[in-house]
């Protein structure tokens, strides 16, 4: 494994120190969040933090200074300034995600390029005759499409198996989860295939949840599950984390969705013994085979700046009472807080109980909105974004066989919006949605809004 001192990893391991605590006083106005995000378009309820996360200006400004300092004199800051800055970045986060050694942090572009990463290593391993044609892959049924077609891409073509576990939805506790787990896993094992790799959600896309992964990766080295691999894209900045704790072989992060990072960064973080698997990048440069975080570190010439300003991206969530912390603590209370009024007002549910989300959450949409397909559900979203002005996810929830489903007092519920808190996020911004959702049930109009002619 290199180390800290190796020069193509930074060299001089001591960068400049951000504190990696909170202020104590001085803190945020509501002022100053509203000037961060002044750039944002104030004419949408942007209730979708979820999808792209957002960028305060402050850490805009630093990712501007980063981009002139490469322009002013490239071959300086490519020999003396780049490998420093990143070396530090992934320095904040190892501190901030507890992990031993700053060796088991890469950046990387996104969640996408880390599934990359891990899957085609098993995807070699299958191709190279090291794992059993038709070993397995374990996932959720709800695992993000584009992690889906990566298996798909790197895994199945070369000869792999692949069982997916139902999440019960909605959801009502840790221990529904759990039992499907079991049963996947159960069925993973059957006619002595062996599970090569557990890809766990921490929080689930659509529909959004929070998973016991502790548990459930507990669960995977008790049953022989080979290796393990976290998708916590949504996780830094919305829920506490502790690799450690966790004890996954791989745990990916978004920094630009919950992290207030430019898009975009994600850190991939590889437990030190599972380094020793084959991993590599997938854009393959001139640092291939020198470990994966120097790998990452130069994957060509580009922009790096999104990967330079975690520190930045630190000092801006430092200037909030209790930090990351106290952000986390205020965007659940508030989107608990918001779902709970939605479900009220539209007499719906919500998909989990509170203690099972983070900063986003799922609320029934009436049943008299008679949305019946995915794409009932895309042109719904649509519908809310164009003419009201509102920008939601919107999640079909089908019955399966024997299923009854929830119900309203009008029929069985079939939709649910995702809703999100950001810290720029205004009780305006939920009741627009609200009412739009009112008017559109009150009138029916939504056969005419969402059917395609
Ligand atoms: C669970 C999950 N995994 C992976 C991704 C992919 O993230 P990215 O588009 O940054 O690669 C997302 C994006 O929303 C996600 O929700």
């Amino acid at each position: 494994m290199e180390g800290a001192k190796d020069p193509r990893n930074g060299g001089d391991s001591s960068p400049k120190q951000v504190s990696k605590k909170p202020r104590t006083s001085g803190h945020i106005t509501e002022q100053e969040i509203h000037e961060e995000f002044s750039h944002h378009n104030l004419n949408v309820a942007r209730i979708n933090n979820g999808s792209f996360g957002s960028c305060p200006g402050s850490v805009l400004a630093a990712q501007k200074n980063w981009q002139l300092q490469f322009l002013q004199q490239p071959d300086d800051f490519y020999f003396n300034t780049l490998r420093k800055g990143i070396l530090h970045s992934r320095t904040v986060i190892k501190n901030l995600i507890n992990a031993d050694d700053v060796d088991e942090i890469s950046l990387v572009d996104n969640a996408t390029t880390a599934a990359a990463i891990v899957l085609q290593q098993i995807g070699r391993a299958f191709a190279e005759g090291k794992f059993a044609k038709n070993d397995t892959v374990l996932m959720l049924h709800c695992a993000y499409e584009a992690v889906k077609k990566s298996i798909q891409a790197y895994v199945t073509r070369a000869g792999g198996s692949v069982i997916e576990v139902q999440l019960p939805f909605p959801v009502n506790s840790n221990e529904e989860i759990i039992a499907e787990f079991k049963r996947g896993l159960g069925k993973g094992k059957a006619n002595g295939r062996k599970i090569r790799l557990a890809i766990i959600d921490h929080i689930t896309a659509m529909p959004c949840v929070v998973i016991p992964v502790k548990e459930l990766v507990k669960i995977c080295r008790e049953e022989g599950v080979e290796q393990v691999f976290v998708d916590a894209a949504h996780a830094i900045g919305s829920v506490d984390i502790n690799v450690k704790e966790i004890g996954a072989d791989f745990y990916v992060s978004n920094l630009h969705k919950w992290f207030f990072c430019p898009p975009s960064v994600s850190f991939l973080y590889c437990k030190k013994a599972s380094l020793e698997f084959d991993v590599h990048h997938p854009v393959v440069s001139h640092e291939y085979g020198n470990g994966l975080p120097i790998e990452s570190a130069w994957v060509g010439t580009r922009d790096y700046s999104s990967q330079l300003v975690v520190p930045a991206a630190l000092e801006f969530v430092n200037r909030f009472e209790d930090g990351i912390h106290g952000i986390m603590k205020r965007n659940h209370e508030e989107v608990v807080k918001m779902g709970k009024m939605l479900a009220e007002s539209w007499r719906t549910n919500l998909g989990s109980p509170p203690e099972m989300c983070a900063g986003m959450i799922m609320v029934g949409l009436p049943s008299r909105l008679s949305v019946s397909s995915e794409d009932d559900a895309s042109r719904l979203r649509s519908h809310l974004r164009d003419c009201h002005g509102v920008e939601v996810p919107i999640h079909y929830q089908g019955l399966r066989d024997g299923e009854e489903g929830v119900k309203d007092k009008d029929g069985v519920i079939t939709a649910y919006a995702r809703i999100s808190h950001q810290i720029y996020n205004k009780f305006e911004d939920y009741c627009r949605f609200r009412d739009a959702v009112n008017h559109l049930a009150e009138n029916r109009q939504i056969r005419r809004t969402i059917s395609p002619e």
